[in-house]
């Protein structure tokens, strides 16, 4: 069993998609171990998307981030970090999620694409310490 860092990022609260991101993780089969609403502060998503520093994408994306409220999860089971990617779908919510996935179904811009998982054990790591220091 592994655990994953799930966002709900603030355009899926908005649209109120977090009970149906929800349900698509426990009808996986997949366990929430924790769960918060919050609006990330700057320090918070620079360290979270740290890895995007100096793209041309990263400063929309931090003010997206921290531009309204969040949903982060731990979401704990057997391969949790490919589980949670595969219901995510790609990146670009129409040129690589395919339908039946969350970007798939509900996406339609790669900066409004809803969810981040963790992307490996050691970004998994990394990213719940952020979010969840205490746990
Ligand atoms: P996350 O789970 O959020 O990390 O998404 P990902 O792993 O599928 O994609 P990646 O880590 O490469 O990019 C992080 C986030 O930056 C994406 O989810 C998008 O919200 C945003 N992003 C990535 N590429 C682009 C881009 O070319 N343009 C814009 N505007 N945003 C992008
Ligand atoms: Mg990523």
């Amino acid at each position: 069993s592994e655990r994953t860092l799930v966002l709900v990022k603030p355009d899926g609260v908005e649209r109120g998609l977090v009970g149906e991101v929800i349900a698509r993780i426990e009808r996986k089969g997949l366990k929430l171990a924790a769960l918060e609403l919050r609006t990330a502060d700057r320090a918070t998503a620079e360290q979270h998307y740290a890895e995007h520093d100096g793209k041309p994408f990263y400063n929309d994306l931090v003010d997206f981030i921290t531009g309204g409220p969040l949903v982060a999860l731990v979401v704990e089971g057997v391969r949790a970090i490919p589980a949670f990617r595969q219901l995510a779908g790609g990146t670009d919510p129409v040129e690589k999620a395919t339908p039946g996935t969350i970007r798939g179904d509900f996406g339609l811009e790669v900066q409004y694409n809803l969810v981040h998982g963790s992307d490996s054990a050691e970004s998994a790591e990394r990213e719940i310490k952020i979010w969840f220091p205490n746990l």
